[in-house]
C-alpha cells in the first residue's frame, strides 16, 4: 500500500486583519456572506480535509474563487492557515518555525506556477538552477542538474536561450524542469498548463504523467477543467465556496456527481473513455452451467429469458458461450448439453478496458460481453442496455428511460407464454444448484 504524503484535516483560511473574529463568526455557524459583513474577513478555506498519497496525482478541481490556490499554497504555507492541521510525511507543518519551514519548503516541494515565472535576463539553464544556486550548491554541480532537468523535460539545446526566445509550452517545460532540478519529491502545480494552447498542453499533461511515474513524484495539481484532471489521472477534489464538495475517483464523479455544480464539470466529458467496463458490469445477468441439459435448461428459460443465455462453466468462474431460446426449444434438444447446443462464442474483455475500446465490439454482440478480470475470471455481463444508461446517464430502472427491446415472435408458439415488453436482461434466473 503506498504510504501517505499529505494528511489535510479540518484547514480553515480567513484573508483579513479580524480572521479570528471571522473564524469564531464560522465555529458558530455563519455563512461566507455574514462572515465577511460582520468581520471583514474572507472566507477561502472552510474546513477542508483530505490526503494524498506516496506517487499519486491529486488534482485540485474547482471554478475560480472556490479557494484551489489558497489550498494548495496553504501546503507549504505560502498562505498561512487560520485553523487545522496539515501533515507532511508526518510532520505538522503549521507549527514549524520560520527557519525549519524554509528548509521543509526547500527540501520537500517544488512549485509551478500558470505564468511560468521565468526571470527574463537569465538563460534557460540559470533559471532552472535557481534554486540550487540559492542552496549554495557549487556552480558546476548546479549546472549538471540543471542540464539533466532541462533534458527530462525535452529541452535539450535550449539551455542557453533566454525565456523570450522560447514558446509558451516551452516556458512552462522550463518551469517544471526547475521544479524537478531541486529534487523535491512533491511537486505543487497551479494551473500550471492552463495557459497552453490545447495541443500543447495534452503532450504537457501526457509528459507530465510519464515523469511523475518515472521519477515517482507526489503531485498536486490544481485545475479548473476535469478533463484535464481525467487525462492526469488519479483521485480529483472537487472544490466550491472553500469547501470539497466531493472527492474520488474521475469514474465515481461522472456515475454519481454529488450536485449540479459537479454535474456542470461532467457536462461536455466523453464519459465512454473514462467508465471502465468494471462499473458497469451487471453482476448478476441471466446464466446456465455448461453442463445442464435442455429439458432442465427449458423451464428456466421459457416464459422469461431475453432470447440469449450465457453460459458458463459450472463454476461460475468462466464464460463459455451463449445459447438461445429457439435452440433450446427445438426439438432435437432434449437429452443434451447446453456445451453442445451452443449458437457461439461469447466476446469478452477486461473489467478495467474503458467503455469506448469495446462499443464496436458490443455492436455485433446482441448479448452482450464477458467482462473478466485479470486471472479471465467472469466478473458479469455487459449488456447494451447498461452501456446505453451509462451514456444517457441514467440508472437502470430508472424509468426516463426503458431499454427493454420487444422480442421478435421467433420462438415456437406452443411455448410462447411470455410478452415480449417484460422481457429485460436483469431478470434474476436462479443457477440450479
Ligand atoms: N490574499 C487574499 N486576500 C483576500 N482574499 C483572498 C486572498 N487570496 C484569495 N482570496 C479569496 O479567497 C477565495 C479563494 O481564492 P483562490 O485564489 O484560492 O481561488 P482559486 O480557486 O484559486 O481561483 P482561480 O481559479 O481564479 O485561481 C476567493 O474568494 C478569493 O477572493
Ligand atoms: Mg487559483
Amino acid at each position: 500500500m503506498p504510504a501517505e504524503r499529505i494528511r489535510v484535516e479540518g484547514v480553515i483560511k480567513l484573508f483579513g486583519e479580524r480572521a479570528h473574529e471571522g473564524l469564531d463568526l464560522l465555529r458558530k455557524g455563519a455563512g461566507k456572506d455574514a462572515i465577511r459583513e460582520r468581520s471583514g474577513a474572507v472566507l477561502g478555506l472552510d474546513n477542508v480535509s483530505f490526503t494524498v498519497e506516496e506517487g499519486e496525482i491529486l488534482v485540485v478541481m474547482g471554478l475560480s474563487g472556490s479557494g484551489k490556490s489558497t489550498m494548495l499554497r496553504c501546503l507549504n504555507r505560502l498562505v498561512e492557515p487560520t485553523a487545522g492541521s496539515i501533515r507532511v510525511d508526518g510532520v505538522e507543518v503549521t507549527t514549524l518555525g520560520s527557519k525549519a519551514l524554509r528548509e521543509f519548503r526547500r527540501q520537500t516541494f517544488g512549485m509551478v506556477f500558470q505564468h511560468f515565472a521565468l526571470f527574463p535576463n537569465r538563460t534557460i539553464a540559470e533559471n532552472v538552477e535557481y534554486g540550487l544556486e540559492v542552496q549554495g550548491v557549487a556552480p558546476a554541480e548546479r549546472r549538471r542538474r540543471a542540464l539533466e532537468s532541462i533534458e527530462l523535460v525535452g529541452l535539450r539545446g535550449w539551455d542557453a536561450k533566454l525565456p523570450s526566445q522560447l514558446s509558451g509550452g516551452m516556458q512552462q517545460r522550463a518551469g517544471l524542469a526547475r521544479a524537478l532540478c531541486v529534487d523535491a519529491d512533491i511537486l505543487l502545480m497551479d494551473e500550471a498548463f492552463s495557459a497552453l494552447d490545447p495541443l500543447i498542453r495534452r503532450e504537457m499533461q501526457d509528459e507530465l504523467v510519464s515523469l511523475q511515474r518515472n521519477l515517482r513524484k507526489t503531485v498536486v495539481f490544481v485545475s479548473h477543467d476535469l478533463d484535464e484532471a481525467i487525462h492526469l489521472g488519479g483521485r480529483i477534489v472537487l472544490m466550491r465556496d472553500g469547501a470539497i464538495v466531493q472527492a474520488g475517483s474521475a469514474e465515481e464523479i461522472l456515475l454519481a456527481p454529488a450536485d449540479d455544480y459537479v454535474r456542470r464539470f461532467a457536462e461536455h466529458i466523453d464519459v465512454s473513455s473514462v467508465l471502465t467496463l468494471g462499473r458497469l458490469v451487471d453482476e448478476t445477468p441471466p446464466l446456465l452451467p455448461e453442463s445442464l441439459h435442455a429439458e432442465d435448461a427449458w423451464p428456466l428459460v421459457e416464459t422469461r429469458a431475453p432470447d440469449e443465455v450465457l453460459v458458463v462453466t459450472c463454476d461460475r468462474h468462466m464464460p463459455v458461450g451463449r445459447v438461445s431460446r429457439d435452440r433450446l426449444g427445438a426439438p432435437g434438444a432434449r437429452g443434451r448439453r447446453l456445451d453442445a447446443l451452443m449458437d457461439g462464442g461469447i466476446a469478452r474483455a477486461r473489467s478495467t478496458d474503458v467503455l469506448r475500446t469495446v462499443l464496436p465490439l458490443l455492436a455485433r454482440e446482441p448479448l452482450g460481453i464477458a467482462v473478466v478480470d485479470e486471472h479471465n475470471r467472469f466478473l458479469g455481463l455487459l449488456t447494451r442496455e447498461r452501456v446505453l444508461h451509462a451514456l444517457a446517464r441514467t440508472r437502470p430502472g430508472d424509468g426516463e428511460w426503458n431499454g427493454s427491446t420487444p422480442a421478435p415472435g421467433a420462438f415456437p408458439s406452443s411455448h410462447s407464454t411470455r410478452s415480449a415488453t417484460t422481457v429485460s436482461t436483469g431478470l434474476p434466473l436462479t443457477f440450479p444448484a
